[in-house]
């Protein structure tokens, strides 16, 4: 997989507004992949963050905006904030499929959620705001080569509206890898609140969802199993593996997202979106094996 560091200068007007008609199934929505309950309720919790956090993202980009001299980068940041936008009202289709299933552990973290976006959003600086988004982001896009490397371990067999709802939120993760780094950058741009931002927002996303589906597991009867957690310790293992590198990677004081090369699975995935929206939003998860995706026969 394409992950060298070389360095490739995309315009970021590669960025493509989609809208995938995914058809979430209810009954599969808790054990979307039915063989890894764990990481089905890892993706759940991280989920349930997304109509919080990224329009969030968006306003905190937003206020960026009038301060931005370039022309190219204001409507770089116009694009991300489509993409995002698309991204959590995808997200909250499915969380209320998770809704219906769990209602109070959900309203719970939820709640937590909202409260903790809405008190960034009202008590930090622009630049604090901007440093957790560039952070974030640099993580986004970490864990988007990360799932593409291990797709067939992590999404083998799985549900496939599930499954390919988070592979298309990451190739566009991917796609639009450099904006926020561009406007923190544009606006103040010191390594120091890169990186504040970058172990705020990891710490503080990975403690809400580590909060998510502990409940969530809990409510299944599997938290206190110990073949259950066994399996979530292998799975937790192989994704701190691949995505260890890719985070040091961040930290050098002269990275830029555009050195990190996109894997050629992405630009397959846009090419199979462009032929058919429908087939992006259902992707046969039984040949993620495969070197490019392949959609399950209308
Ligand atoms: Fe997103
Ligand atoms: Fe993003």
């Amino acid at each position: 997989m394409a992950t060298t560091e070389t360095v490739t200068s995309e315009p970021a007007s590669r960025m493509t507004l989609r809208r995938p008609p995914f058809a979430f199934s209810r009954d599969k929505a808790l054990h979307w992949n039915a063989g890894k309950p764990e990481f089905s309720q890892i993706v759940n919790a991280a989920s349930l963050a997304m109509p919080y956090l990224e329009p969030y993202l968006i306003k905190t980009m937003r206020e960026a905006r009038p301060l931005i001299t370039d022309a190219q980068l204001v409507r770089d940041l116009d694009l991300y904030c489509g993409q995002e936008s698309a991204h959590y009202r995808q997200h909250r289709k499915f969380n209320d499929e998770l809704k219906a299933l769990r209602p109070e552990i959900i309203d719970t973290l939820e709640a937590a959620l909202a409260a903790d976006y809405a008190r960034l959003a009202r008590d930090r600086s622009l630049t604090f705001n901007l440093a957790y988004a560039e952070g974030f982001e640099s993580m986004a896009l970490a864990i988007g080569h990360m799932l593409i490397e291990e797709r067939e371990f992590l999404f083998g067999g799985a549900e496939s509206a599930v499954a390919s709802l988070v592979l298309w939120h990451f190739v566009e993760e991917i796609e639009h890898k450099n904006v926020t780094f561009d406007v923190f950058k544009h606006i103040s741009g010191s390594y120091l609140w890169r990186i504040t931002g970058l172990f705020y927002a990891t710490g503080h996303i990975m403690w809400r969802t580590r909060r998510g589906y502990h409940a969530l597991l809990k409510a299944d009867g599997l938290w206190r199993n110990l073949r259950s957690r066994l399996a979530l310790a292998h799975v937790l293992f192989r994704i701190f593996k691949s995505l260890t590198p890719k985070f040091l990677r961040i930290l050098h004081p002269a990275y830029h997202p555009s050195q990190v090369a996109d894997p050629e699975w992405v630009s397959a995935w846009a090419a199979i979106y462009e032929a058919s929206d429908t087939a992006a939003a259902r992707l046969d998860t039984h040949r993620l094996r495969e070197a490019l995706p392949v959609a399950l026969p209308a």
